[in-house]
Order: structure tokens, then C-alpha cells, then sequence
């Protein structure tokens, strides 16, 4: 199996490095970055937890390779935050009962991040629609919508 050098950016900082041509983005961020804020639950595209941005745009990661991410701009939940300030979704998750598990809730954070980024004023069905590749097993989702709604209504005037 072949090893190729990768170079990408990860929350901002330039990372290179050389890579099995099979080694996955999850494997990648969690093991070799020590990343482990974005979670592998079913290692098979159907939970979610996993989700990362590459470019803005929500990835599985235990679906994609390192490799498919060279020359990206790669983003984790760990780049959510800006130093000591939780990014304003981390708030709202927090203060309308949004934030689940340590499982779940990073995949959620980062495709609710996309969807925020592409359209800062969404609908409820929108914000469904979304987050509609992330499970989870132990809530109906409503709070987590609102918590995304009212991450929205946080940005009006920024
Ligand atoms: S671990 Fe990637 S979708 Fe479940
Ligand atoms: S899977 Fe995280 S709270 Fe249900």
C-alpha cells in the first residue's frame, strides 16, 4: 500500500504529513492529530458522528480518506471556539438544552456549522433537513433545532 504526503490545513494550522493511501480522515484527525473530539460511531456513514467540514462542507469522515482532503481547508470540533469564547452554536446548544452526548453532539455542532455558514437564516424544516445525517438515539431533536435557531437569530447584525 503506498504512502502519499498530504498537506492540509486543520482548524487554521498547515499540517503535512505522509499517509497510507487507505488511511481514513476520522483515523487521520483522531489518531494521528490527536483530534479526538470528532467521534467514529458506526464506521459506516449512518450515524453521523463523525462529520467534519472540508472546504464548508459537512463530511463523514469515517467515509472519506485522508487523501480526498489534501490541499483543504479541514475543520473539527475543536476549531469551533475561539480561544476561551464558545462559538455561538456551542452557546446555544448549551443554554436551550441542545447538547447531547459526547457522541453526537460534535457531528451535530459541525453540520449545523455548515448549514449556518451557507444560510445564516434558516427554517426549522431547513435546520432538519440539515442535521438530517446525524443520529441520535436518545432525543427527538427538537432542542437541538432550537438551539440552532437560536444560533441563527444570534448572528442578525453581525
Ligand atoms: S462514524 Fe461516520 S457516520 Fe457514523
Ligand atoms: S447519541 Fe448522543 S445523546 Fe443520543
Amino acid at each position: 500500500m503506498g504512502i502519499h504526503q498530504i498537506e492540509m490545513t486543520v482548524n487554521g494550522e498547515p499540517v503535512r504529513a505522509d499517509v497510507p493511501a487507505r488511511r481514513l480522515l476520522a483515523d487521520f484527525l483522531r489518531e494521528d492529530l490527536h483530534l479526538t473530539g470528532t467521534k467514529q460511531g458506526c464506521d459506516t456513514g449512518i450515524c453521523g458522528a463523525c462529520t467534519v467540514l472540508v472546504d464548508g462542507h459537512p463530511v463523514k469522515s469515517c467515509l472519506s480518506l485522508a487523501v480526498m482532503s489534501r490541499g483543504c481547508a479541514v475543520r473539527t470540533v475543536e476549531g469551533l471556539c475561539q480561544g476561551q469564547t464558545l462559538h455561538r452554536l456551542q452557546q446555544s446548544f448549551m443554554r436551550c438544552g441542545g447538547l447531547q452526548c459526547g457522541y453526537c453532539t460534535p457531528g451535530m455542532l459541525m453540520s449545523a456549522c455548515a448549514l449556518l455558514e451557507s444560510n445564516p437564516r434558516p427554517t426549522a424544516e431547513q435546520v432538519r433537513a440539515a442535521l438530517g445525517g446525524n443520529l441520535c438515539r436518545c432525543t427527538g431533536y427538537t432542542q437541538i433545532v432550537e438551539s440552532v435557531l437560536a444560533a441563527a437569530e444570534a448572528t442578525d447584525g453581525d
